[in-house]
C-alpha cells in the first residue's frame, strides 16, 4: 500500500513543538533542578560516547563541522523536541518502565498539549464537521492491579487525523481537533468515538527529515493513539497503542511500538471499528 497523505511542514510541527514543550516546562533553569553529581555524571557518560565515536568512525574536521552546523539548525529551525523524542525517548520510557508493573508505557512524543475539553463517557472526540475517516469506538476499563475499577479515571487522549496531522501542530487544523480528556465512569469504564488515524510522518523538510535523508532512513511512524491515563493515588501511565497489520509497525522511526500495544478493530457492521482495551495502573 503507498501512503499518499502530505506531510506537516517542519516549520509549522517543529517550532510548535518548541513552544508547547516551553509552556510545560517550569521556569527554574537546569542547573537548578538537576544536581551537579548527575549533571557531572551523565554528561562525562555522554561525551565518552561521542569522544568513543569520532575514534571509532575516524571522525573528519569536515564532518565535525558539518554536524556543528547540524546541531544549529535543528535549534533554529525548532526541532529539538522531535529530534530527542523521536530518536532519544523510547530509551528513557524503557528506563523508566523498569520497575513498572502496569499496563505498557511508551513516549509521550512532541505533540501532548494539555489542558483539552474534559468530557464524560461515553464521549465524541472533538471532529470538524467532515472529519475523514472510518469511525472507531474505543472503549475498555480502567483498574488497579488487583483488578479494583477506578471510578473517575481520566483518559487524556490525542491522535493524527486521518492524513497524519495533529491539531496544534498544523494550521489548517482547528485547535483542540481529535484531543480530549474522557473521564470514565463510577466503574471505570470508558467509551470513546474517534477516527482510525493514518501513519504519520516526521516532517521530511526541515533538520529532523534531512538526517532521516542523508542516512537512508524511512521517516514513518505506524499509525497510533496517545494516552496519559490518570487516577486519584494512582501512577499515571503515558502509552500509545497501535494497529493490528498496520504499516511501519515493525520499522517505527521512534523505535515505540510493544507487542502489548497493538489493538485489533473488528468491523462493527455498518463500516465502522470498535475495539476494546483495558489499562492497569499501579499505586504511586
Ligand atoms: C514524533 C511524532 C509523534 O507523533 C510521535 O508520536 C513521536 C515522535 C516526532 O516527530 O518526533
Ligand atoms: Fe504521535
Amino acid at each position: 500500500m503507498t501512503t499518499t497523505q502530505p506531510s506537516p511542514t517542519a516549520a509549522g510541527s517543529g517550532s510548535s513543538a518548541t513552544e508547547a514543550f516551553r509552556a510545560t516546562r517550569s521556569t527554574a533553569s537546569t542547573a537548578q533542578t538537576v544536581p551537579p553529581e548527575r549533571v557531572s555524571a551523565v554528561v562525562s557518560s555522554l561525551l565518552a560516547g561521542i569522544h568513543r565515536t569520532i575514534r571509532s568512525e575516524s571522525v573528519t574536521y569536515d564532518e565535525f563541522q558539518a554536524a556543528k552546523q547540524y546541531l544549529i539548525e535543528v535549534g533554529e529551525g525548532g526541532e529539538w523536541p522531535l529530534l530527542l523524542d523521536v530518536f532519544v525517548e523510547h530509551v528513557v520510557e524503557d528506563v523508566a518502565s523498569r520497575d513498572q508493573n502496569c499496563t505498557k508505557g511508551s513516549i509521550l512524543g512532541p505533540y501532548y498539549l494539555p489542558g483539552q475539553a474534559r468530557l464524560d463517557s461515553p464521549a465524541t472526540l472533538p471532529a470538524r464537521p467532515d472529519e475523514r475517516g472510518t469511525t472507531l469506538v474505543f472503549s475498555g476499563q480502567v483498574r488497579d492491579t488487583l483488578g479494583n475499577p477506578l471510578p473517575g479515571a481520566a483518559v487524556d487522549i490525542w491522535q493524527a487525523d486521518e492524513q497524519g496531522y495533529y491539531s496544534g501542530f498544523a494550521p489548517h487544523v482547528p485547535d483542540g481537533n481529535l484531543r480530549a480528556v474522557v473521564v470514565a465512569d463510577r466503574e471505570g469504564r470508558f467509551e470513546i468515538r474517534t477516527v482510525e488515524p493514518a501513519p504519520y510522518q516526521i516532517p521530511t523538510d526541515g533538520p529532523t527529515g534531512t538526517l532521516i535523508e542523508a542516512a537512508g532512513w524511512h521517516p514513518w511512524r505506524p499509525a497510533h493513539l496517545h494516552l496519559l491515563v490518570s487516577a486519584s493515588g494512582m501512577r499515571p501511565i503515558t502509552t500509545q497503542l497501535y494497529f493490528r497489520g498496520g504499516e511501519w509497525l515493525d520499522s517505527d522511526v521512534a523505535t515505540a511500538t510493544k507487542p502489548e500495544l497493538i489493538l485489533d478493530p473488528v468491523d462493527a457492521g455498518d463500516g465502522t471499528h470498535a475495539v476494546e482495551y483495558d489499562f492497569v495502573l499501579e499505586r504511586a
